[in-house]
């Protein structure tokens, strides 16, 4: 670090313009260089920052700089993670952390050997409302979590479906309905502090909802996951029709959620509740209510919060990676969770396939117990293809098997990619 800024390069100027954004004095980095293979879009995005821009990602990572923001795509963050650690910079990586098995354990063993900052980039815990639950759960007010809900339902208009999924092998239009359940279950895990130990997952495949798109994965999916306290969480998404981003959490004292409603996040309130012979001491008088609704604050930089995206979370991830750097104390969203988080979803997609069997989660904070899960590669992703054991088949998409879009939305999808400049091969 020279002098006190932490001198930060992202890669991927989608979603990393976001951390392009946030990487400033506020929380004591500064952006010094971009890399994405999108010239056009390089170009333009470096033009705005006036930072030096890459195409090549091991050029990018010669770059004088400490940490690495990984916002390429989904699938592929493990392998660019490993690079940045092998090259000495601190990591802070987008959805998911991993998507096989085994790389979550490499992961895992890089981070020790190393010794650096890794973080997920999961900016849903960090909305004012997630923060005030993990508050509130922190007094004991409503004792320990028995039963949690989280929903990351988010449906869009197949054109803008098409739009932010250029192109047939793109990871939006193959993403398994399990993958993306880290936005439904960090908030969870950052409320109560538990972890995952065992997983159900069962997916619903409606292709009439993918078929003005290219998308061959199922739209969507609930997962059940038995937590090591012995409580139990839901989890549910990803595009159904009925947009829901919601968290309830029941303790054994009572309970708490944030309220339904429009908008993104619903009107934002947070509800705590409790039967009257549960009331929390010094509340139990005659008439008082049993439950209060109320807009919560940010517990600290309120401005900062209300200017970035995605609820005020965008701030926060920049924040709390920046802290931990200065500090060398492994942030919340560590490697072992982060893992863990981006392991549900590959777990959930086997036990789908087997319409719900339970499964049981590797440790990866345990070496005797991630060690089995070396060479697990276990992957839809064609990039995994040949990786797994001799023999082994490359699981589908969909439950339904491996399925092909309509030649209509292929072709309409073809307009749509024309208009954005994507020339790629997959058309
Ligand atoms: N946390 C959130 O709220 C949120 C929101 C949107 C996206 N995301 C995540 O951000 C990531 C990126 O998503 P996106 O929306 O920007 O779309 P995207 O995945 O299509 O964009 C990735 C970008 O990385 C670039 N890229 C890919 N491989 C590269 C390589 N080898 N070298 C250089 N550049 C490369 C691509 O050209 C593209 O511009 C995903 O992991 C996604 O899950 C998170």
């Amino acid at each position: 670090m020279s002098g006190d800024k932490i001198k930060v390069g992202v890669i991927g100027v989608g979603r990393g313009n976001s951390f392009a954004q946030a990487a400033t004095d506020v929380v004591g980095m500064e952006l010094v260089a971009l890399c994405d293979l999108w010239e056009e879009k390089l170009e333009e995005v470096g033009g705005k920052y006036g930072v030096a821009t890459y195409t090549d990602y091991d050029e990018f990572l010669g770059h004088d700089m400490d940490a690495v923001i990984l916002a390429n795509y989904f699938h592929q963050h493990t392998p660019f993670a490993l690079k940045a650690l092998d090259a000495g910079k601190h990591v802070m990586s987008e959805t998911a952390s991993n998507t096989t098995l085994a790389e979550g354990v490499a992961l895992c063993r890089k981070v020790e050997e190393t010794g650096l900052t890794y973080m997920l980039a999961e900016n849903y815990p960090y909305t004012a409302f997630n923060q005030e639950m993990r508050r509130v759960y922190r007094t004991g007010e409503i004792g320990e979590v028995t039963y949690a809900e989280g929903e990351y339902n988010h449906p869009m208009a197949p054109q803008d479906r098409m739009r932010i999924s250029p192109g047939l092998k793109h990871w939006r239009a193959q993403i398994p309905s399990t993958y993306y359940c880290t936005h439904a279950l960090a908030p969870l895990m950052y409320i109560t502090d538990c972890m995952p130990k065992r997983v159900i997952g069962l997916s619903i495949a409606r292709p009439e909802i993918n078929a003005p798109t290219t998308a061959i994965g199922d739209p969507g999916s609930v997962i059940l996951c038995r937590m090591d306290n012995g409580s139990v969480f839901r989890l549910f998404g990803l595009i159904l029709p009925g947009h829901s981003n919601w968290y309830r959490v029941h303790g054994s004292r009572g309970a708490m959620e944030l309220t339904r409603g429009g908008g993104y996040f619903g009107p934002g309130q947070v509800r705590v509740w409790h039967e009257e012979w549960d009331m929390p001491e010094g509340q139990q008088t005659e008439g008082q209510e049993a439950e209060r609704v109320y807009t919560p604050d940010w517990p600290e930089h309120g401005d900062l919060a209300r200017q970035a995206g995605h609820g005020g979370g965008d701030f926060w991830t920049n924040f709390h990676f920046a802290n931990a750097i200065r500090s060398g104390e492994p942030p919340f969203l560590d490697v072992y969770r982060g893992v863990a988080m981006s392991s549900v979803g590959i777990v959930a997609w086997k036990s789908a396939l087997d319409e719900g069997a339970p499964i049981d989660m590797p440790n990866f904070a345990d070496e005797a117990s991630r060690a089995p899960f070396e060479d697990d590669h276990w992957s839809p992703w064609p990039e995994h293809a040949g990786l797994g054991r001799a023999g082994q088949a490359q699981p589908p998409s969909s439950i339904l098997g491996e399925l092909e879009p309509p030649s209509q939305s292929r072709a309409r999808a073809r307009v749509i990619w024309d208009e954005m400049g994507y020339a790629g091969d997959d058309r």
